[in-house]
């Protein structure tokens, strides 16, 4: 029996479940609380959009995912993965660096970083990059491998692709290295993809067409996308389901629309006037969020975005929001939303 097969239930719908999730680190200045239980779930070929502020535990989450983060790490929690025989393991029963989880992070979960050149190898070719899961998990020969690394170049949109195959990533611009890690992502065959903020460090216009290029990619392979960004616009139009990150918790998840028509949590509202364009109107004011992200290192006590709140009243520096419902998929965590808000004193509106 695999480790951590048959133990775990999840839904037959998902093919991906974080549960209370929390990772800390110990250093030597004291205790990074960089992940606070975080909770959420990917169904199968569908989409989900993690978004929040630098800091706020995104990446942390998605290393958490495929087993990537430093030894000083300490994670509690499940992440529920299902396989192709529709049986689950739980990825966080595996060693980091053990057969499994090099098999998940080989063939089932991919990922494609803000970065792409401190994950590309800058001494082997892009042939040989691409080649690798194909070699190692897919059987196939070294010419096999290669046909297929230049039809995964033609496909992310790389011209002379036949020709480009043998350069290296630093013959390269920032746009075609990022569809490069595309292509790479891709040549696992993966079922899940966790794109980590894809577009952060390319120009608009490349921003736009590397999105269209991973939208193409979902729909044309199947594949289950989390899709990690600090800007609310950019999953608007790319995915099914939101989860709002602030301070290592998900203060607020639901489906996109519902969370774009009418987001609760005054942080989701603070987001949405702090995007340019979606507000659509010409000269309404963007009006960014005052003050900034506190440090991961204090223990929190109450909201954790109590301090920036324009809405905070007396409870929220005195207990932790808990979860709650408030439409059949979405979910805030703010103490407007706990049951006897009407006798709120609201101090700073
Ligand atoms: N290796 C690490 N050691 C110590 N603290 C870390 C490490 N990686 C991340 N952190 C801290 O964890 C928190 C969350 O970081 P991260 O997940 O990278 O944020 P995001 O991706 O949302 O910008 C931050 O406070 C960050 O400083
Ligand atoms: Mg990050």
């Amino acid at each position: 029996m695999k480790v951590g097969v048959l133990m775990d239930k999840m839904d037959q719908d998902h093919i991906l479940e974080v549960q209370d999730l929390t990772v800390k680190f110990l250093m030597d200045e004291g205790t990074v609380h960089a992940v606070n239980g975080v909770s959420f779930v990917v169904p199968a070929g569908k989409s989900v959009g993690i978004v929040g502020e630098s800091g706020c535990g995104k990446t942390v989450s998605s290393y958490s995912i495929t087993q990537l983060l430093p030894k000083s790490a300490r994670l509690t929690g499940r992440i529920l993965f299902r396989e192709r025989d529709g049986q689950v393991t739980n990825i966080t029963n595996l060693t980091p660096d053990g057969k499994e989880m090099r098999r998940i992070r080989g063939k089932e979960i991919a990922m494609i970083f803000q970065e792409p050149m401190s994950s590309l190898s800058p001494v082997h070719t892009i042939c040989n990059q691409l080649s690798e899961a194909m070699l190692q998990f897919q059987g196939m020969t070294k010419r096999q491998a290669r046909t297929r690394a230049v039809e995964l170049l033609q496909l992310v949109g790389i011209p002379y692709a036949e020709r480009r195959v043998d350069e290296y990533p630093f013959q390269l611009s920032g746009g075609m290295r990022q569809r490069v890690m595309i292509a790479m992502a891709l040549s696992r065959n993966p079922r899940v993809l966790i794109a980590d903020e894809p577009t952060t460090a390319l120009d608009v216009t490349l921003q736009a067409q590397v999105l269209r290029l991973i939208q193409d990619m979902q729909n044309e392979f199947n594949l289950s996308l989390v899709l990690i960004t600090h800007d609310l616009g950019v999953v608007a139009h790319m995915v099914d389901h939101v989860c709002i990150m602030y301070m290592g918790q998900i203060v607020e998840s639901g489906p996109v629309k519902e969370i774009y028509d009418d987001p609760k949590h005054p942080y989701t509202k603070g987001l949405m006037n702090s995007i340019p364009k979606l507000r659509g109107r010409r000269g309404e004011r963007v009006v960014p969020i005052s003050g900034s992200v506190p440090s991961a290192y204090a223990v929190q006590t109450g909201c954790p975005f109590c301090e920036r709140c324009p809405e905070r009243s007396k409870r929220c520096t005195q207990g932790i929001p808990q979860r709650v419902k408030i439409g059949s998929e979405h979910y805030v965590c703010c103490h407007l939303y706990q049951s006897g808000k009407e006798e709120q004193d609201v101090i700073n509106a």
